[in-house]
């Protein structure tokens, strides 16, 4: 299909219209008159690597976005990287984020389209991937402190000092941020130790699969409660606080029935002890209490012993699930990590054994056979990463290409959804670690899709 491109020309924001792509930005409210340190910051967040006109002491300046500063009256905004595609091209949902953020005029190019819907579903694809990988970026640096907060509060427990408001406040900022998907996607491609980082990216995959399995039975979280389950998945583990640290960090396989096994094996006990005192509700006392426990009680992998599954809510059977993925993908020191599509087919092997079946099916059909963030060869010898689940077709998702046939590595990532290309499939999934070594996870945030 062709496209044909006219002039530039000016237009007001009530006219802007779906064959427009912004070039510029160039009419704003008065707050951006003289910008105060908010709008300074909000500008460089939301428009990394846009150019900036400004007006500073009678001069007008081209400026990089974080350049700006307080007192600076902003002119124009310019020179969109791929990445920010959202903020160009013109639909309704952009129109409104304009109006609401006090963008007034622009300068725009009429492209007459001529879309198939594949082209259309494709650069809705190319946008939605490259929210998730800016997201992703920012759920690194977001779950480091996370971890950090996480494993403070498991020290001060340990020391008769409990005080949540520091991983309280991480919940806060990761549920503001809408960042658990992001976070959760990730957790193949970092070291992750096997208690605290352990923690975070259980209690986001957990949080992003329970939502979505609440939204597909259209039911909706109330912000408390969003923020209870977070905190609550974080804590799930909260029970190690009261096993020696030595116990805890340790790398070795304990005996069967030994003394630093039955230790560990009572950090379900401890920790539902820990959270009735702390007042907590009943779904998150159950979760600590039970998270071990296998659909086949008998098993001497599940603990603690109780006489019937029922005991079991479904939150804590869903994050049952989630907490064997995370072991199985997060890489540990001690331990080679599998790649998620293994994990998947590991865990689905055991369902209905050791795990609920009903909530293994809803969490597969969540995360695919091929997770977001896992690293698959392709039929021609290219490598990508998946960057959006499947549909209906599980071996089809839409995967991100970062090293070609003739093994060149890609700066710019072609997207390609499976579906629609029948002759490329996944032939293998691979071991991120041992393809890109400690790069996997800068690669992943980095890629710049198109
Ligand atoms: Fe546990
Ligand atoms: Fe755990």
């Amino acid at each position: 299909m062709t496209s044909a491109t006219s002039q530039s020309e000016s237009v007001l924001l009530e006219n802007l219209d779906d064959d427009m792509i912004i070039e510029r930005y160039i009419g704003f409210i008065d707050k951006f008159t003289s910008m105060d340190e908010m709008t300074c910051k909000w500008l460089q967040h939301n428009f990394k690597g846009v150019k900036a006109g400004v007006k500073r002491a009678d001069k007008t300046l081209q400026l990089a976005i974080e350049d700006i500063q307080i007192g600076d009256m902003l002119l124009e905004l310019h020179t969109f990287p791929p990445a920010l595609q959202k903020l160009t091209l013109v639909n309704q949902r952009l129109k409104e984020e304009l109006k609401k953020r006090g963008f007034l005029e622009f300068q725009v190019k009429r492209v007459k389209k001529h879309l198939t819907q594949k082209q259309i579903s494709r650069q809705e694809a190319v946008i939605k991937s490259s929210e998730l990988i800016s997201k992703a970026k920012e759920g690194a640096t977001i779950s480091k402190g996370a971890t950090k907060a996480v494993s403070n509060l498991i020290d001060d427990t340990r020391d008769g000092n409990m005080e949540i408001g520091e991983v309280s406040a991480f919940v806060e900022n990761i549920i503001q941020s809408g960042s658990t998907e992001a976070i959760g996607v990730i957790a193949s491609l970092k070291k992750s130790d096997q208690t605290y980082a352990h923690c975070v990216d259980v209690g986001a995959i957990f949080h992003s699969a329970y939502i979505q399995l609440l939204k597909g039975r259209g039911i909706e979280l109330t912000p408390d409660q969003k923020h209870e389950m977070l905190l609550g998945a974080f804590m799930h583990d909260i029970g190690k606080a009261k096993v020696p640290k030595d116990i805890l960090d340790s790398t070795v396989r304990f005996e069967r029935d030994s003394r630093e096994m039955q230790l560990m094996q009572s950090h379900p006990v401890f920790g539902a002890e820990i959270l009735t005192s702390m007042g907590s509700s009943d779904t998150i006392i159950n979760m600590a209490h039970y998270h071990h426990v296998k659909v086949d009680t008998s098993m001497n992998s599940s603990y603690p012993q109780i006489a019937s599954y029922d005991t079991v809510i479904m939150e804590t059977r869903l994050i049952a699930i989630v907490d064997v993925y995370q072991a199985l993908v997060g890489r540990r020191s001690y331990k080679k990590s599998w790649a998620p599509p293994a994990a998947m087919n590991f865990i689905d092997q055991l369902s209905g054994i050791e795990f609920d079946i009903d909530m293994w099916m809803s969490f597969y059909q969540i995360m695919g056979k091929y997770p977001v963030g896992s690293l698959v060869e392709m039929n021609d010898g290219s490598i990508a990463f998946v960057v959006q689940p499947a549909g209906e077709d599980l071996d089809r998702p839409t995967v991100a290409v970062i090293r070609n046939a003739k093994g060149e590595d890609l700066t710019h990532n072609t997207l390609i959804n499976l579906v629609d290309e029948p002759e490329i499939k996944i032939v293998k999934d691979l071991d991120n670690y041992e393809v890109l070594g400690e790069n996997s996870l800068d690669i992943f945030t980095n890629l710049k899709i198109s």
